[in-house]
């Protein structure tokens, strides 16, 4: 692509910006659907953030995404929001509107959208996530919102669990979230349970490290999904697997929720062959 009068930028507000993968993600989408596009990393200095979105809205940048350490920050400077992102209270995509920017969420949107590709449903099912830490708050509205019949959320804190759960069942209007401390896995009922794990347990170089490690606990799951997507396969995958459920990384969450954001940008949706081109060389990275 020549850059010329005419080139959009959509980039990453964030600190530190400099291992994202989202230019790759971007560039690559843009260069495959023909858009005049570059999509660039802007580091943020802390206190910067209010500065950061009202220049990139004067200097009419088509969107941002948005990453550690102001997800929730940014959501002050923004003219709307979504609602599943209210709910969450975390927004990682910005889309340009006369006024300034509208926020929405499309990591939690990307995860769903990984799951239902690889045939996942959250409907009607029994979930255990772990974790009760920003990621897995998330994955807990995402569950409820898309009417998981219940929601078992083990934490090392109980506490933490239990403030999630109150927030997410007042919003739901049900008892969508069980808060329970993590020890008491076995008391799960007898049946198959989608397992997601939210923690950062297992992450590199941690490789070894799970949250439950018994393995009665993974006779009880028929799938289970890792926001982790490095190592390619974490201890928690492998022990869903050998006791013969299904087991998926985050890596399609990651290609997804820039996917979303993408098409949010250009208000198109991106065809099956340029997912599987984009996802090719994100594994590339991983595999
Ligand atoms: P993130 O934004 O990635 O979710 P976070 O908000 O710091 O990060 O949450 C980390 C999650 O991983 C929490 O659920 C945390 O458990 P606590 O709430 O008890 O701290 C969990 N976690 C981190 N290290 C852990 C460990 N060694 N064992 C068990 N859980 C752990």
């Amino acid at each position: 692509m020549e850059i010329d009068g005419k080139t959009r930028t959509c980039g990453l507000i964030g600190n530190p910006v400099e291992h994202t993968l989202s230019p790759m993600i971007h560039n690559t989408l843009a260069k495959l659907s023909g858009h005049n596009l570059v999509y660039v990393p802007f580091p943020v200095e802390p206190g910067s953030l209010d500065k950061a979105i009202a220049g990139a809205g004067a200097l009419n940048l088509l969107g941002l995404n948005v990453t550690v350490p102001y997800k929730s920050e940014v959501i002050r400077s923004l003219r709307e929001i979504d609602d599943l992102a209210r709910n969450i209270g975390a927004v990682n995509t910005l889309v340009k509107t006369d006024d300034g920017y509208k926020g929405y969420n499309t990591d939690m949107e990307g995860l769903y959208r990984a799951m239902t590709s690889e045939g996942v449903k959250i409907a009607g099912e029994q979930i255990v996530l772990l974790g009760a830490g920003g990621a897995a708050r998330a994955v807990a509205y995402l569950c409820a919102v898309k009417g998981a019949d219940k929601v078992y959320m083990l934490n090392r804190t109980l506490s933490k669990a239990e403030s999630v759960a109150e927030e997410v069942n007042r919003a739901m209007g049900r008892e969508a979230i069980i808060p329970m401390i993590t020890e008491d896995y076995v008391k799960l009922t007898a049946g198959k349970y989608l397992a997601i794990q939210g923690t950062s347990v297992g992450l590199a170089p941690h490789t070894e490290d799970v949250v439950i490690a018994d393995e009665a606990f993974y006779d009880k799951i028929h799938t289970g999904f890792d926001l982790i997507y490095n190592p390619w396969e974490t201890k928690f995958m492998r022990l869903v697997s050998s006791h013969g459920g299904k087991a998926y990384n985050g890596l399609k969450m990651l290609m997804y929720q820039g996917i979303i954001a993408y098409e949010l940008w250009n208000q198109i949706s991106v065809s099956d062959e340029s997912v599987q081109i984009v996802y090719e060389k994100l594994k590339g990275y991983f595999a």
